[in-house]
This record gives C-alpha cells, structure tokens and sequence, in this order.
C-alpha cells in the first residue's frame, strides 16, 4: 500500500483522484486550505490537513509526520479570466506554491510528484490535435504560470532527482455522483455546470459566447474529459513514474464538441430546454481545442471510459440535480479567493 499526499484533495479534479486512490487502497492525506475546496468533498478514508501552500513550517511538519511516495499537486488558482485581471497574483501563487511543495517533497527523499497542468500552454495553438510537442504560448497569466510551473519541475528533476508528470487538462468535466462528489466552484465559469443550472433553473439563461468562429456551427470547439477518466489517468501515470523518467501528457476525451453540441446533448440528456442567449466572444477563447492524447494512451494503457458527450452530462446533470446548492458549504458570492486582494497587485518582492 502506497501513501500520497493530495495538494487540492478537496477540490474537483483533486477530490475525484483522492477517491480513485482510496478507492484502490492507497492512503491518503489531502492538504487544502478549503477557501475553493470542499470538506464534504474528501472521503472519510483520507486524512485532511487544513494549510495553506504558503504556510512553509506546516508543509514541512506534514513531511515530518508522514513518509509519502508521491506528491499530486492540483492546489491552484485556475481561472483564465480572473487571471487576466490579476496576473501577478496568479503568476506569484501558482509558480511559488509548486515551488515550495516540490522542494520540500524532494527534500524529505519523496521523488515522484504529479503536477495539474493545462491546455492553457499552448494558446492559440497552430493545429489541432494538439500533442505534447506543439508549440507552448500562454496567452494569459494562468497558463504562463502553469508553464512557468512545469519549468520549475524540469530543474527539480535535473537538480534534486525529482521525477515529475505534468498532466495538461483539456476540459475536465462531469462528476461521480454515486459516490456524492461533483462540480461545485464559486463562481462558476464552466459551460456544462452553467448550461445544466441554467436548464433546472438555478442559474440565468447560459450566453453562448461568440457564434462566429470559425467552426461548423459559429460556436467554440473544446475536448470534454469526464474527470473519472481523468482520474484513473493519474493513478497510471503515478506508476509510470516509477520507470524513473519525468513526462509530460496531454489528456483529453479525443472528440471535439461545440457550445451548441453540448446545449444539444443537455437538452437531450435532461429532456429540458436549455435557456440561452448570445453574447460577444469571451476574450482568450481558442476556436477549437482538441488533445492528441495518444503518447498517453501508448505508454500507461490508459482509456477514456466514460467520457462520451451524453455520458458527461448525465453524470452532471445527476451531480447538479441532487446537489442543487453543490455541497451547501458557501454562503457568499464571488471569488472566495481573491475577494480580499486589492484588485491592482504589487509586483511580488
Ligand atoms: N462558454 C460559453 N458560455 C459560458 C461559459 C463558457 O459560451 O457561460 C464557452 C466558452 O467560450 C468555451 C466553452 O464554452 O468556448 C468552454 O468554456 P469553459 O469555461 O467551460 O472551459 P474553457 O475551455 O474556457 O477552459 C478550460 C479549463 C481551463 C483551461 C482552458 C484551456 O477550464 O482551466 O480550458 O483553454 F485553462
């Protein structure tokens, strides 16, 4: 039996891989500062230690007390928007955090560790599948921080021994509902959760952003991965690392869907009418995103399962219309995260 730590165990993507991990037998000790996680979210199995990434002498004390043999780090401050609007704050968190953690599971002789990356790297890529070997241009300070990130581990590797996976998420989406976990941001900015609220007449009418790209239908094309799948990537991709090489890995669910197509398939999954508007292109929005995820298939036998369109969004919509307030642990509005910064940030020192 293997022990991990799980930096963001209590958010989506991390709480969907703490189940699968203690699902397998493993243990498991999330480290969360719950400001975007959810403690309902965490399996009764793991421990939780509530810090926060900055918080050097409680990381280092979580080193002490447990002897770990690989790091998963999804701790972060993910949204592009927000991003574009406090790009030193998200560039200064996200790089320094997988800094830290890297350097202080390298140093207590923890030498695997698992970082959540993004299709963020590549921008507004050339040509679509997109492979691990398309060019990597951010166009917002999320996805510079995440490729700074990733820079950050190839030193580590050269360095320190740390061998590292960087797994960049295409659309992670859908939710486990029988075992009671699911989406749940605040706020939320996703299109399927939005489109699903929309339809039980939770959230406004969903605005379609932009019907005039250059697609079949006018709407924005994105690989939608259901986070099971994506889970079971990174268990594979945590013995993978055992053959000692630090990789990289695109993941998606290998199709491309519209705005329109996924309205449809909610729609059809829900048999309700989506409520919808159109409104300008969000800035930053790629025409069509689409992972070539064939070098992970290749090399850890890894298979979407259950990341059909439909199969998603039957998946959510049973997450969203058994959980109408998510996990009912969020009082207020806004982003919890940045609430209490001032809107114009310092260059850090
Ligand atoms: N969309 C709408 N209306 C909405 C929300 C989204 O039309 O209210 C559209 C977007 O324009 C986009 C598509 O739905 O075309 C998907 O948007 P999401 O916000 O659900 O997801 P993104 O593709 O923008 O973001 C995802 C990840 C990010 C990652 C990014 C990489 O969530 O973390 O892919 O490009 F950075």
């Amino acid at each position: 039996m293997a022990r991990y730590l799980v930096s963001g165990g209590a958010g989506y993507v991390g709480s969907h891989v703490v189940l699968a991990l203690t699902r397998r037998g493993d243990q498991v000790v999330v480290l969360d500062n719950l400001r975007q996680g959810h403690r309902a979210a965490i399996p009764g199995t793991a421990d939780l230690v509530e810090a926060d990434l900055a918080d050097s002498p409680a990381i280092a004390e979580v080193f002490a007390n447990w002897r770990f043999d690989g790091v998963l780090h999804f701790a972060a401050l993910s949204l592009v928007g927000e991003s574009m609007r406090n790009p030193l704050v998200y560039i200064a968190e996200n790089v320094a955090n997988t800094a830290r953690l890297a350097g202080a599971a390298a140093k207590s002789g923890c030498l695997r560790f698992v970082l959540s990356s993004t299709a963020a790297l590549f921008g507004y890529p050339e040509r679509t599948p997109i492979d691990e070997d398309a060019r990597l241009d951010p166009v917002s300070p999320y996805g510079e921080s995440k490729l700074m990130a990733e820079r950050a581990l190839d030193w580590a590797d050269r360095l320190h021994g740390l061998r590292s996976a960087s797994l960049r998420y295409f659309n992670a989406a859908g939710a486990d509902p029988e075992a009671g976990i699911g989406e749940d941001h605040e706020p939320e900015t996703h299109l399927i959760p939005l489109a699903i609220r929309a339809a039980l007449g939770l959230a406004p009418p969903l605005t379609i952003f932009g019907a005039d790209y250059p697609t079949p239908d006018g709407t924005c094309i994105r690989d939608y991965v259901h986070v099971t799948d994506l889970a079971d990537a990174h268990l594979r991709v945590l013995d993978h690392l055992r053959q000692g090489r630090s990789c990289r890995f695109n993941i998606g669910g290998g199709q491309g869907h519209s705005v329109r197509q996924v309205l449809d398939a909610v729609e059809r999954v829900s048999g309700r009418p989506v409520p919808h508007c159109f409104g300008e292109r969000r800035p930053g929005d790629p025409p069509v995103l689409v992972a070539a995820s064939g070098r992970l298939r290749r090399e850890t036998g890894w298979q979407p399962r259950h990341s059909d369109l439909d199969a998603i969004i039957r998946s959510a919509w049973a997450w969203h219309s058994r959980n109408p307030y998510g996990f009912g642990d969020r009082a207020g509005s806004g982003s919890p995260v940045l609430a209490a910064r001032p809107a114009k940030v310092p260059v850090p020192s």
